[in-house]
């Protein structure tokens, strides 16, 4: 029977194959903080260019953006973060460890679905939960998740800023001026992809819940009576993409938030839950944010933020959907299911079933031995036309990868380690016969091919 993917798997071999690194490691770390090595940054660049290619490029209402992360604190007052953006803290009254109250007690088997602040401390209290470490627990109060710093040189009350917990207020900052410079037509959106920040009470789980993460965000701005085709319209979009990078639909539930649960702002939300080795949690969410954000901004900031329809002479703020994606996550989510171990030929191995969109390399190519010069050099030769193939079929070089390093069976696990779809070898016979094996990863079928015919076969 397989075996089941732990977190620890996916940490051990992020680790040793150069795609997720902890942050700050050679200081012990920082907590909350994952640093992607080269092979990580490969994925993430390659989900992040086809949600580009599906949410921006290959459609003619959606604008990209790339808004400051550093923005006016007035920003975070209107649209509700200042005020509201915290989770419910507590804290081990001995070793004065916190923690999120909601998960202390799930994790003791409570439902805590539209429980309060209050509730939450008598539900502590009256069923005696200790911390992990045996300890009482304090009160529950609010935590602001906000990054706080100061702009400029002085350090006063004055001049706080924040670090954006969502990209989204970007957005809607600037909805004016995409308005002005574009003049586009409702129904039209915003995206972007960047940073965020939240001063999480307990990160964990690997890149699951993290204190600075990528997002990638849309705001789709509609006549209010439009609203809800919208919301569907993204609905099938977000179970699209998932195919697009390779994620399993039969591990991708939807989750209609209840109206105690729902954010400030929503008065619809769904969660896309993901199977992940840690059960099911959040992976993406989509909101109908309504007229809240704009209404909020045109009020905080005193400047009109309501769309004219020339067409019908009427005048109204638009209503907004949602849809939000965490990048990390989905790596996760990516790297969780194609995560798997197998029995190639005699030895078990690990393999990263990645689909070929997502994989690092595309094709390794390895000399079967490094010591002949001659079959060396065939295997150059071989690499340049390889990657000569791939440019002319709209793929960049730098998705085939030569590798000479070690024995072949040592290679061979290193590139199913890190997903690669096809290994070529150059052996003896291509200098003799013009030939190399190809390998395919998932097939295990190992098959002597014709050099000439390389470029057909990949086409
Ligand atoms: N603009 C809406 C918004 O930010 P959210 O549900 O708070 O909504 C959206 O976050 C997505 O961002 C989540 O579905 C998740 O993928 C990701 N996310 C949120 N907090 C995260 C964290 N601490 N670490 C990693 N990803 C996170």
């Amino acid at each position: 029977m397989a075996k089941e993917t732990t977190l620890e798997d996916i940490i051990s071999l992020c680790k040793r194959r150069g795609f997720i690194y902890q942050g700050s490691d050679i200081y012990g770390g920082l907590s909350g903080t994952w640093d992607y090595g080269p092979l990580g940054l490969m994925i993430k660049d390659q989900v992040k260019r086809l949600w580009w290619e599906r949410f921006v490029d290959n459609r003619s209402d959606i604008y990209g953006v790339d808004a400051a992360i550093l923005m006016n604190p007035k920003v975070w007052i209107a649209s509700g973060h200042v005020g509201g953006f915290a989770d419910p803290l507590v804290e081990d009254l001995k070793t004065k460890k916190r923690y999120r109250a909601d998960h202390v007690l799930e994790a003791a088997g409570f439902n805590v679905s539209g429980k309060s602040l209050a509730d939450m401390d008598t539900m502590i209290k009256e069923n005696k939960i200790k911390s992990i470490d045996g300890n009482d627990f304090g009160e529950v109060r609010q935590f602001n998740m906000m990054f706080k710093t100061n702009i400029g040189a002085i350090e006063s009350d004055d001049n706080v800023v924040y670090l954006r917990p969502e990209t989204a207020q970007g957005m809607f900052v600037n909805f004016k001026n995409i308005q002005d410079t574009f003049h586009p037509k409702l129904p039209f959106g915003m995206a972007q992809i960047g940073k965020a920040f939240r001063n999480e009470i307990a990160p964990r789980d690997f890149v699951f819940r993290v204190r600075e993460f990528e997002q990638m965000e849309i705001e789709y701005f509609t006549h209010p009576q439009r609203a809800d085709e919208a919301f569907s319209h993204f609905q099938k979009e977000i179970k699209e993409f998932i195919l697009d990078i390779g994620l399993d639909k039969e591990k991708l539930h939807e989750l209609e938030i209840g109206d105690e649960d729902r954010a400030h702002y929503s008065s619809r939300t769904i969660d896309f839950e993901y199977d992940f080795p840690i059960g099911r949690k959040e992976l993406f969410g989509l909101a109908n944010r309504t007229d809240f954000d704009l209404k909020a901004h045109s009020e905080g900031s005193k400047v009109d933020l309501s769309y004219f329809d020339e067409e019908t002479k009427e005048r109204f703020i638009p209503h907004c959907i949602e849809p939000s994606f965490g990048l990390d996550r989905t790596i996760l989510a990516i790297l969780s299911t194609a995560y798997a171990t197998d029995d190639m030929g005699e030895e078990e191995r690990i393999v990263l079933r990645l689909h070929k969109n997502i994989a690092p390399y595309r094709i390794a190519v390895l000399p079967l031995v490094k010591n002949k010069e001659e079959l060396v050099n065939k295997a150059k030769e071989v690499f340049e036309m390889v990657k000569n193939i791939a440019t002319k079929n709209g793929i960049a070089k730098s998705k085939i990868v030569y590798d000479e390093t070690q024995s072949i069976g040592k290679r061979y696990r290193r590139q199913d380690e890190i997903g690669t779809p096809i290994c070529l070898t150059v052996d003896f016979d291509s200098l003799e016969k013009g030939t190399v094996t190809l390998r395919d990863r998932d097939r295990g079928k190992q098959e002597v091919v014709k050099i000439e015919d390389l470029e057909n076969i990949f086409k």
